[in-house]
Order: structure tokens, then sequence, then C-alpha cells
């Protein structure tokens, strides 16, 4: 409590004093941190703030809890440092040089209004970047557009790839290494934000993709719950991409890949933990692995983020009452190469979700076939269709289910969208299609941005600002949102089209999802279990 009555004036005399160019100082438990003053905004950044420490003797195991700081203040203007890339999903920086990378990476990076103060405390956005759970960063994320709503926004650092997300059959390493990082992130929130003017128990997560299914995942652990409401913008755990049974054998193959002839666990992660964090990373791409959230084996005295064998993605107890605004985008997925169309896709992906006797997948592969493309054969000429099947198979179908299940949890209100707009108004928005008008992303230029690109940053901002304030993205109608977003119900399913325009509307591709829905009450029975789903599909230059 003493440190936050220090950090109340510190904070007020740095930020609202006469010098205008007197950095921000903070004191928290870890020590003094100064951040800077943004140049053309009125919030302050603390850039790279260690939340847990990772021990490099034993990079894959848990985290602990972030030392104090070794400087008598420390500096928070640098965040260059960045979890190892196993793949260039999501970068923003296509030339990201590895140097910068270390499995030390647990940093978050602060932006606050100056209005804040521990007396007048804002609420909170945590973000989750997305990245496929094996790139990416925080650090790319700055939204200074939300800030000046009134947000103390968050960004976050977690372990990827191997680092992150290796499920092993042994105690040390039984995996999703990145979620219990990102809980441990969390957890930080909730004991220092308040000395950064941000309220503790006014916090929304909030992720895209990858982030997004982390964050869900982080609603539906057993975990503590510390935070108030979600946002979760096109990713579910519930996607076929988004889960792997997990390999228990990939610190061997690493390690011998890498040259040392073992088959034992214990021997592959201390040879591992020895080994340069860019040959671990590299040795992983060459070998095509991919790492994901999964379930974890129980081992007596370790404590686990996922233990359910047959994980149902459901927590009433958490999710009651929470407020959720959850969508996707119009076209989440691409289809494209000579290759995808040289194979039956329906029935490689219906092989990735059910399991179902060769000749019965044949023959669903086929009414799927017939109702995307009628009698056509599977050629360059179906591309449309096939995104289509691809989005609904991945995303749209898999989001809609999130919502069914949200809804039995009692999860109030839900909030649900489509992303449609695009620039040039011709064309479809892609995955992601939103970002750059959340946040102020390298690409595209400014420059290029059209008056109602203006319009759509000012409309997204105020209206997820609304729903992290309020839990209700249009509290009130303005000449901005000249409409009230509805919340879905157990019978009706509203969304807003989020185009040029605002559109209230009803029912998202609603042939498509219900024929979805009828195809998985006959086959759901067959639905592969989570631990079970093929591990190596392979996403469409999906950039997760
Ligand atoms: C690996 O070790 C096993 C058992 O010690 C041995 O039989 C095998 O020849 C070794 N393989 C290589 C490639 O060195
Ligand atoms: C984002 O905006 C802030 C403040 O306006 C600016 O300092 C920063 O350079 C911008 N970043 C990008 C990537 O445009
Ligand atoms: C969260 O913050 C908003 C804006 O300051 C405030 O109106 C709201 O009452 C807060 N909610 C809670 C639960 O403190």
């Amino acid at each position: 409590m003493k440190a936050f009555i220090w950090v109340n004036i510190l904070f007020l005399v740095n930020v609202h004093g006469a010098l205008q160019r007197v950095d921000p100082l903070v004191l928290i438990d870890q020590g003094l941190v100064k951040g800077i003053k943004a140049s053309d905004g009125d919030y302050s950044k603390f850039l790279g703030i260690p939340y847990a420490k990772v021990d490099l003797d034993d990079p894959f195991g848990p985290a602990q809890t972030a030392p104090k700081f070794e400087e008598v203040i420390f500096l928070a203007y640098d965040n260059s440092r960045k979890c190892p890339q196993t793949s260039r999903f999501g970068s923003v920086e296509s030339s990201a040089s590895s140097e910068d990378e270390s499995p030390d990476c647990l940093r978050l990076n602060i932006y606050s209004p100056s209005k804040a103060s521990i007396r007048n405390p804002l609420p909170v956005l945590v973000w989750v970047h997305g990245g496929g759970f094996s790139g990416g960063t925080g650090n790319q994320y700055e939204a200074p557009n939300l800030v000046e709503q009134g947000i103390v926004i968050v960004t976050v650092n977690y372990r990827l790839g191997p680092y992150g997300f290796m499920c092993l059959d042994h105690p040390a390493v039984p995996g999703n290494q990145g979620l219990k990082d990102q809980y441990a992130a969390l957890r930080w929130v909730r004991d220092n934000i308040a000395a950064f003017g941000g309220n503790p128990y006014n916090v929304t997560i909030a992720g895209q993709s990858a982030g997004s299914g982390s964050i869900l995942l982080q609603l539906f652990s057993k975990k503590e719950k510390l935070f108030d409401k979600v946002i979760a913008q096109s990713g579910t755990p519930l996607s076929p991409d988004m889960f792997t049974p997990g390999d228990p054998d990939v610190a061997i193959k690493l390690a011998n890949y890498l040259g040392l002839n073992t088959t034992d666990d214990q021997k592959a992660l201390e040879f591992l933990a020895k080994t340069h964090h860019s040959l671990v990373t590299g040795a992983a791409q060459s070998l095509g692995m991919e790492f994901r959230p999964c379930n974890e084996r129980s081992f007596s005295g370790v404590e686990n983020f996922i233990d359910d064998d047959s994980y149902a993605l459901s927590n009433e107890q958490k999710i009651k009452n929470t407020p959720i605004l959850i969508g996707n985008t119009d076209t989440e997925m691409n289809a494209d190469g000579d290759e995808y169309f040289e194979k039956d896709f329906f029935y490689t992906r219906l092989d990735e979700k059910f399991s179902l006797e060769t000749d019965q997948l044949k023959e669903i592969a086929e009414i799927m076939r017939h109702y995307y493309i009628g009698d056509r054969p599977i050629s360059k000429e179906i591309q449309p269709e096939a995104v289509d099947f691809e989005s609904d198979f991945v995303f749209n179908h898999p989001i809609q289910d999130t919502i069914t299940n949200l809804l039995k949890d009692n999860a109030n209100p839900v909030y649900s969208y489509v992303f449609t707009y695009v620039e040039s108004g011709e064309g479809r928005a892609g995955h992601g299609a939103e970002m750059e008008y959340l946040f102020n992303m390298t690409q595209p230029d400014d420059k290029a941005r059209s008056e109602t690109g203006h319009i759509m940053v000012d409309r997204l901002t105020t209206m997820w600002a609304n729903f992290i304030k309020y839990g209700n993205p249009t509290p009130e109608t303005s000449e901005l949102i000249p409409l009230k977003w509805s919340p879905v119900t157990a019978t009706t399913r509203p969304y807003l089209n989020i185009g040029a325009e605002l559109l209230m509307e009803e029912r998202f591709l609603k042939d498509r999802m219900a024929f979805w829905d009828l195809f998985q009450s006959v086959y759901g029975k067959s639905r592969r279990t989570i631990r079970k789903v093929a591990s190596k599909l392979k996403l469409l230059k999906l950039k997760m």
C-alpha cells in the first residue's frame, strides 16, 4: 500500500507537473520504473518490463517470479527483446533478426494515458498477440487511438514454438508453457497495474488469431479468473488448427537433429537447454514442426493448465456473466497454389476432424463437395468455393460453436461481429483485416488511408473502448455510431456487420452454418477428441 501512495505522488508530479519533458516514474515491488512520454500523444510508455524470469539453464521449464530490478531505476525504454521465433507468421518486420531473441523474453509493455493515476484508475486492456504460437511479439502493437480513449494497454510477450508449446510425457515440460507465461502476466497486471494508473478489477483480455485462441483458453482454464471481460478476434481453440495432440518425442527429435544420439527426454532437454536458441528454432523449422496448445499429461505435484483429457471448453463458474465480444472477418482463409487443388481437400479436412471409416468418410466428403461445388470437379475454377469451405471449417463454424458453448455457460452479454471492410471497396476482408484500424501497425501506409478508413479507426476504437470500459460497445448512439449493437441470445443471433457502414444483421451465413450444425449433430459423436486431432495440419498461408 505504501508503495502505491509513493507512486501516486511520483506519477502525478511527473506527468502533470510543469516540466513536460520529465519522464514518468513509477514505483512497484520490483523497484522504480522510468517510462517515456509519447512524442505525439498524451500518454506514457513503459517498454520491456520483465514480468517473470526464465532460467536460461532451464528455458523450457516454468517461469520464476520477476526479480527486483538490479538498477536503481529500471529504464523502460526498450522493447526490442523477443521470444525466439520459429516462424515469421505475424511478424511485421520481415527482416527480423534473431539477435534480439532470447528465451528470457517475458516482458510486457504498458501504455498509460496521462490522466491515469491511482486516484483515477482507468480500465485495462491486456493484449495477447497472434502468430500461430510460434512467431510474433507484443512489441509491435501500439494503439494510440485506444489509449487516447482512456484505456491502459498492456501488450505481452510469451514463449513460443519449442520454448512455449512442447508437450512431453515428462513432468518438467508437460505443455502449454506459453499459456502459463500469459497467466503469469495477468497475475503481474493484477498486482502492479494500479501503480500505472490501471484498475486491476476492470481488466479485459483480448487477442487475435492464436492470441484469441489463447485468451479463450485462459477463460476456459480452471485457473483463477484475473480479468473481467474478453475480446476474441478470429481464433478459437475449437478450431481444428488451434490444438495439437502434442508429439511427446519432439525434444528427442530436436536433439537428434542437432547431433545428440538419445532416446531419453531428460538428456534431450538438458542438451537443448545448452544449445543456442537459434539452432533449436532452426531445427524446429527444418523439421516442419508445429507447436500448439495441447492436453497435458498429469504428473503428481505438477500443476497443469489444461489437464482434462476430454477437454470440454466449458467452465460455467468462470464464464457466467462475463461480457464477451467475439467475431471474425469476412474471408478468413485462402486457398491457392496448384498443389492445393490436386487433392480432395474435402476428404482430408473432414478426416482431420471426424474419426470415421474410410467408406463413410468418402461418403460425407462427397456430400460436402456437392454442397459447396455441386458437380464441378476440384480445380482452380472452384477457388472461391474452396475459400468458403476452408473459412467455414477453420473459423466461421468453430467460432459460432464457441458462441454456443459460451451461451450454455451463461456468458452475458455476448456481442458478435463480422468485419467486412476493405479500404478499396473491392475484394474481401481477410484474416487480420481489422487489426490496422485498432493498432497503428507499420503497414499499410497511413497516408493511403481513405476518409472512410479514418472513420473505421474511430468507430472500431470507440466500440472496443466502450466494451473495455462498460462491457457494452454501444452504450449510446452517436453520429459516429448510429446504432445499438444487440447481443446474441439463446434463440437469436444478431451480429454487427462492420463494413463501410455499420449494419445489424442476423445469423451470419445462416445457410452454411445451419448445414454445419446439422452435419455436426449427425457426426459430432465421431468428432475426434482434441487429443487425437492430427497435428500435421497445414495452415493455408494463414497468418495466425
Ligand atoms: C545411437 O546410440 C545407439 C545406442 O547406444 C547405437 O546403437 C547407435 O548406433 C547410435 N547411433 C548413431 C547414429 O550414432
Ligand atoms: C504508433 O503511434 C505512435 C504514437 O502516435 C508512434 O510513436 C509510433 O511510431 C507509431 N508506430 C507505428 C508503427 O506507426
Ligand atoms: C470500469 O471503468 C469504467 C470507466 O472508467 C467505469 O465506468 C466502470 O464503472 C468500471 N467498471 C468497474 C467494474 O469498475
